[in-house]
């Protein structure tokens, strides 16, 4: 069951040609964008559904953590997709989200963030979006994915909990922090430009234009030729970030010389989110 609150639902039907966000659901509060996706993923929701809400009380991140996402101050919203793409070629929806943030936040601050691997989105070296995607399985195979993207936008760093004080940030205290002006309301915008992009880099992405979305991401990458550590359940591994495969996996040459390609997991760069 969901704890929700205040449900309007917006349909249009041309979106000039943007598949993603022909409709949308709105929440004021919702428990989690992602879960209530899920739940209606299977059902008769079409590809590119979007569902945002003001505020959600049990947002989720990756590796099981919490989304912090305080009443109205960030953007938190799901999509749900639908693509005929082989579950080996999924990984690189990650990647076209975080380069359509990237540059839908470019578009509307004007301020360039970078990638840290696989998809956090940093202004500096904090993390001002996170993004959780969630694959839904049928028998037939996986049949939605949902995208998950909670962006920072309001949130003044005394707001976050003391634990990501030094790992997090906003784009207003980021903003701030380097002292220029922003207009006031660019959540609306934001959101704009994020589904624009989103829908752009869909059709690329179904009309085979892999190869281009990964040079995108090497591009805004600040993760490639940096020192990182891999943190498994008991041991550290130390090397050096050298490319990006096309299934999303992080090519990182070892100090013995060896190559090891990441898939998932916990990967920390040096100089990022308190690796110093
Ligand atoms: C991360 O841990 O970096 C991923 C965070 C993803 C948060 C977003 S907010 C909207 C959507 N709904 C959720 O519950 N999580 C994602």
């Amino acid at each position: 069951m969901f704890n929700t609150s205040g449900c309007k639902i917006e349909t249009n039907k041309e979106n000039n040609g943007n598949i993603i966000g022909k409709k949308i659901i709105r929440f004021d509060t919702i428990d989690s964008t992602n879960k209530y996706a899920k739940s209606i993923a299977s059902e008769d929701a079409a590809d590119g559904t979007v569902i945002i809400a003001a505020h959600q009380s049990k947002g989720r991140g990756r590796l099981g953590r919490e989304w912090v996402s305080a009443d109205n101050n960030g953007l938190y919203l799901s999509i749900i997709v639908k693509p005929d793409l082989p579950v080996e070629k999924l990984q690189i929806i990650t990647l076209m989200t975080s380069v359509a943030v990237v540059e839908a936040i470019e578009f509307v601050t004007g301020l360039k963030a970078g990638i840290k691997w696989p998809n956090d989105i940093l202004f500096g070296d904090k993390k001002v979006c996170g993004i959780l995607v969630e694959m839904v399985s049928e028998d037939a195979g996986v049949n939605s994915v949902i995208i998950g993207i909670g962006v920072n936008v309001e949130l003044k760093s005394p707001g976050f909990p003391e634990e990501l004080k030094n790992r997090a940030t906003s784009i207003l205290a980021y903003v701030n922090e380097i002292g220029i002006e922003l207009q006031i309301g660019i959540k609306e915008q934001l959101l704009e430009a994020v589904l624009i992009k989103m829908g752009n880099y869909y059709s690329t992405l179904l009309s085979g234009g892999i190869a281009g979305i990964i040079d995108k991401w090497r591009e805004y990458s600040i993760t490639l030729g940096k020192d990182v550590v891999i943190k498994s359940t008991n041991s550290e591994y130390f090397g050096l970030a050298v490319d990006i495969l096309e299934d999303g996996r992080l090519v990182v040459l070892m100090r013995d010389g060896t190559r090891m390609n990441i898939q998932s997991g916990e990967v920390s760069v040096r100089g990022l989110m308190g690796y110093v």
